[in-house]
């Protein structure tokens, strides 16, 4: 497939799980693609992976200043920009009770601020090379109630609602603004999250079996939503919340 051909795109958080399946299948169906995370290492790793043209680029989407050199690199180098993935999150296991005022900076910062100014900067640069697409990553937890996530789906609320407002703000521009809401998917976080319980095996038993398919979603479905928001096949899908998750929300 080559739909993609021509198109050039950024996604963050994409030295791992989702972002690094994302960064794959934008390059395999014909994109050059900016990888950008935190983790300077794990995105040139990435980079590595990819055949076509690619960048690596240690960015931190909590810093304004991280950002708009992020999107004026792509520029420079490419001409242009065409699609922003704003994939980078983290998440924290709490209550509201639990949840400490660190880890609500933290979560809200990476994930809410962190999209906020992937749109900031991508969105003009999108809509000077004739229009395109964002895609912001929420989650089944800005849906439905999930147990332990009580921040986490604020954060992933917020970016559902400021999707669909950045969709209306700049539909008339040629910007098509979506997300996706994946359910549990295996990825590097999934590990993270459950070490943290006194049986680990057991917490990733219980999360695989809250997904009425009976398995975790995979990396590559997700890349698949994305793959087809990025693509002009797309083009009716605006501020839409494109729901990957084994049936979670059917319930
Ligand atoms: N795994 C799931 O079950 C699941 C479900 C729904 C939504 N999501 C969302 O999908 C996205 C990716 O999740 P994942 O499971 O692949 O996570 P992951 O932890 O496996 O990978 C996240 C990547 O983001 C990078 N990152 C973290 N903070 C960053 C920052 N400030 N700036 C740039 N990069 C940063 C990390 O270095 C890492 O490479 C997140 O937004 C997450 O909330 C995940």
């Amino acid at each position: 497939m080559d739909r993609l051909e021509g198109k050039r795109a950024i996604v963050t958080g994409a030295g791992a799980g989702i972002g690094r399946s994302i960064a794959l299948r934008l390059a395999s169906e014909g994109a050059r693609v900016a990888i950008a995370d935190v983790d300077e290492s794990a995105a040139g790793k990435v980079a590595s992976e990819i055949e076509g043209e690619t960048l690596a680029r240690r960015t931190d989407v909590t810093r304004a200043g991280e950002v708009e050199d992020l999107v004026a690199g792509v520029v420079e180098a490419w001409g242009g920009l065409d699609v922003m993935v704003n994939n980078a999150g983290v998440g924290v296991a709490a209550t509201a009770v639990e949840t400490t005022e660190e880890d609500y900076e933290r979560v809200m910062d990476v994930c809410v601020k962190g999209t906020l100014l992937g749109m900031k900067y991508a969105i003009p640069a999108i809509r000077r090379a004739g229009g395109g697409s964002v895609i912001n990553m929420s989650s089944v937890a800005a849906l439905v109630g999930i147990t332990d996530r009580a921040v986490y789906s604020a954060a992933k609320g917020a970016i559902l609602s400021m999707t669909r407002a950045a969709a209306v703000d700049h539909v008339e521009e040629g910007v098509r603004v979506n997300c996706i809401a994946p359910g549990t998917v295996d990825t590097p976080w999934i590990s993270r999250i459950t070490s943290g319980y006194e049986e680990p095996e057991a917490a990733r038993a219980n999360m695989q079996a809250r997904q009425p398919h009976g398995r975790f979603v995979t990396p590559e479905e997700i890349a698949a939503m994305a793959a087809y928001l990025a693509a002009d096949e797309s083009a009716s899908c605006i501020g839409a919340c494109m729901v990957v998750d084994g049936g979670v929300t059917a319930r």
